[in-house]
């Protein structure tokens, strides 16, 4: 496989976790690292090993010779600085939520699409060996028709005026941040519900907490709870008429899943712990698209992300 130019824009926490996977991949080159500060684009760029830094996202896309860009900022963000990247023929790899809402999210991938260039929300939840374990066993019937889902994402996180988890501005709150993961799951196994009841607490002009109940025809429900106030164990159950499935605590980058028949009898326990961090498949997996010349990624297509987005518009529709 050849080496892939990686360029970064935004330096806060997951551009720093990221890029540690990055430095590990023996097919990605690190090309550049963008920020709105020159030294801590400086400093980033010397703490990985990236080859240029730049001060000015603008001044990145339009000179750096990255080919793949990640994109680490905000969620109200994404949407322009993707933009920048596309408009400079840069293929993108853009941190979930895509955007704030599904119109936007539409455009971008419009856009990329016009453009021929490569474009993958990082739902990395896709990526991991052990969900991918979790299809095979619900794609060969092991579970039989899925009737329950429970999936929760909920961590105490101390209210601070600066992080963008708390800032409207930024795209903040529960539900972009962290609901994101079980609505993903819930429609990558049961697509778009027919019945939706949602309820939110909303503080600093966000969501810091919410409930999800989501509803199909064939009586099929999901339960999902998120939220910075209170700590849940973050596990998933998805129940089905022959089995279900336990995925570990913090489901969505679980390093453990157990397939379970009806009466509760263990058939398949997979542990498949992290070589690097557990972002390194993601990362396989943007090489593995740009290898096939594939625009979009098998594991995260633009019809799910966008689908997502939508049911997340949905929900919010449904708090005011
Ligand atoms: N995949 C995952 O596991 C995971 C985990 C956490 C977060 N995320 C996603 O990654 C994105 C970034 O999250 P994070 O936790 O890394 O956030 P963060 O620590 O606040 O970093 C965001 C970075 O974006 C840049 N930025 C641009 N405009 C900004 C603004 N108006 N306010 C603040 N920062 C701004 C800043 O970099 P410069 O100062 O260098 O320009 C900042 O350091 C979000 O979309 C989030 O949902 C994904």
């Amino acid at each position: 496989m050849k080496k892939f130019k990686w360029g970064i824009i935004g330096t806060g926490k997951i551009a720093h976790t990221f890029a540690t996977a990055l430095k590990h991949d023996e097919n990605a080159q690190l090309c550049g690292v963008a920020s709105r500060t020159a030294e801590k684009a400086e400093s980033f760029a010397k703490e990985f090993g990236f080859e240029k830094s730049y001060g000015s996202y603008k001044e990145f896309a339009e000179q750096s010779d990255a080919e793949i860009v990640y994109i680490a900022t905000p969620m109200s963000s994404h949407f322009d600085d993707a933009v920048l990247c596309l408009e400079n023929g840069k293929n993108v790899l853009c941190e979930k939520s895509l955007t704030v809402h599904a119109k936007e999210t539409k455009e971008l991938l419009a856009l990329a699409e016009k453009k021929g260039l490569f474009f993958m929300e990082a739902m990395w939840m896709k990526c991991r060996p052990v969900y991918r374990k979790m299809k095979e066993w619900i794609a060969s019937g092991q579970i039989g028709e899925i009737e329950y889902i429970k999936a929760d994402f909920s961590n105490y996180i101390s209210y601070d005026p600066n992080d963008r988890l708390f800032r409207e501005d930024c795209g903040g709150g529960c539900l972009l941040d962290l609901g994101v993961y079980p609505m993903t799951l819930a429609h990558d196994l049961l697509g778009m519900p027919d019945e939706i009841v949602y309820d939110a607490h909303m503080r600093y002009g966000v969501d810091i907490s919410n409930s999800i109940r989501l509803r199909y025809k064939n009586g099929a429900f999901v339960s999902a709870d998120n939220g910075f106030e209170v700590q849940l164990s973050n596990n998933a159950v998805i129940s089905g008429s022959k089995g279900y499935i336990i995925l570990g605590n913090w489901f969505h980058c679980t390093c453990e899943g157990t397939l379970y028949s009806k009466d509760g009898k263990e058939i398949e326990r997979f542990v498949h712990p992290d070589a690097i961090n557990g972002y390194e498949y993601e990362v396989e997996e943007v090489h593995s698209c740009l290898e096939k010349g594939l625009k979009e990624s098998p594991l995260i297509p633009h019809s799910d992300t966008i689908a997502v987005m939508e049911l997340m518009d949905r929900l919010r529709e449904l708090s005011r």
